[in-house]
């Protein structure tokens, strides 16, 4: 498989190419522009994998980049979204640089294309577990472009998948509830929880189902990727104090979710349950417990790489 992944540097990039690297016949080239993942979470000297600095919607960049590795399978994991207000940057990556993966991997003959998604593409929800074929309603920045590219990998001339994702908890996760509790009440400090549920899927679920998410033969389409379990953010605070041995005097406080915030995303995986014969099988518990794990032996932090690289600095 020669497997082109935009955004290989980030998170979820980073654990597909721990993934899949090592396999026999697997070459792998990475775009990514390091905008929020980092060059010193990949493998540094594999001869099977390119790494190329540079964004997505450098249109004649990503035409040389395909054309000269003629990808077979794409992962589109790349995405901007660290500024909420910059709705140029999100519209460049997340829109322009998917019209331009999308012209390319039609031009070079791309067997199957892998699209992610956030769920911040429903919006405000009217219905949760949100079903498959909920309508897109998404009002931030990220959202709307998001939901932008996705409809531009949907009407190309190829075979795509696109996955609304759950919250993947796994290696080097390094934002959101879990590693913040962990890192706070290990300092002592105090903490509180937004009154909001999301729906928490661990990292070898998600790892299962791309594995069969990436057969050209496999359902084409939208699905959702989740547990449809809804988890309140104090259950990840109960898990972190349990797991921490911690005896809280009061309860931690709950606070409002902000005005910009969604209160519940938990998806209804139902149908691609049963399109793709797949199902998360990790509990809630066991899914922080391994991500606390790893913390434990890792630390909170975004680089991490099975290949140590002393001298790549941290981006
Ligand atoms: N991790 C999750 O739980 C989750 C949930 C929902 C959706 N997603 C989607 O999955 C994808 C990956 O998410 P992640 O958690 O790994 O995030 P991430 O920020 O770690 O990875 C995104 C990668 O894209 C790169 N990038 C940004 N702009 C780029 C550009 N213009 N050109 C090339 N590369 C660029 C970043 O540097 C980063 O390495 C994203 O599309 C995201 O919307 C992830």
């Amino acid at each position: 498989m020669k497997l082109l992944i935009t955004g290989g540097a980030g998170c979820l990039g980073a654990n597909i190419i721990d993934a899949y690297l090592e396999r026999p016949g697997m070459e792998i080239l990475v775009l990514d522009n390091f905008a929020t993942g980092y060059r010193a979470s990949l493998p540094q000297n594999a001869e099977n994998l390119e790494i190329i600095e540079g964004s997505v919607s450098d249109e004649a960049l990503v035409n040389r980049v395909f054309d000269g590795f003629k990808p077979t399978h794409v992962i589109h994991s790349a995405a901007a979204y660290k500024d909420p207000d910059d709705w140029v940057e999100d519209a460049r990556t997340n829109v322009l640089g998917s019209i331009y993966v999308a012209r390319a991997s039609e031009r070079v003959g791309v067997k199957r294309l892998v699209n992610f998604q956030t769920s911040l593409t429903f919006g405000r929800p009217e219905t949760t577990p949100i079903p498959n074929d909920a309508p897109s309603k998404p009002f931030t920045s990220y959202g709307v472009s998001k939901t932008a590219g996705e409809q531009v990998m949907l009407a190309a001339n190829l075979n795509v998948v696109s996955l609304r994702l759950s919250n993947i908890t796994g290696p080097r996760l390094s934002i959101g509830p879990i590693p913040t509790f962990y890192t706070r009440l290990k300092a002592g400090k105090g903490c509180f929880c937004s009154d909001t549920y999301r729906d928490f899927m661990d990292m070898s679920d998600f790892m299962a189902f791309l594995e069969l998410a990436l057969d050209a033969d496999a359902p084409q389409g939208v699905f959702n990727v989740g547990t449809g379990e809804s988890k309140s953010i104090n259950d990840v605070f109960d898990q972190a104090v349990a797991y921490l041995g911690i005896t809280m005097d009061e309860p931690v406080p709950v606070v409002p979710a902000g005005a910009d915030d969604v209160q519940t995303v938990v998806l209804d995986a139902s149908e691609t349950e049963k399109a793709f014969n797949w199902k998360a099988k990790v509990s809630f518990e066991d899914t922080i417990r391994k991500m606390y794990q790893w913390y434990d032996e890792f630390g909170v932090t975004a680089i991490f790489s099975h290949v140590k690289a002393p001298d790549v600095e941290k981006k």
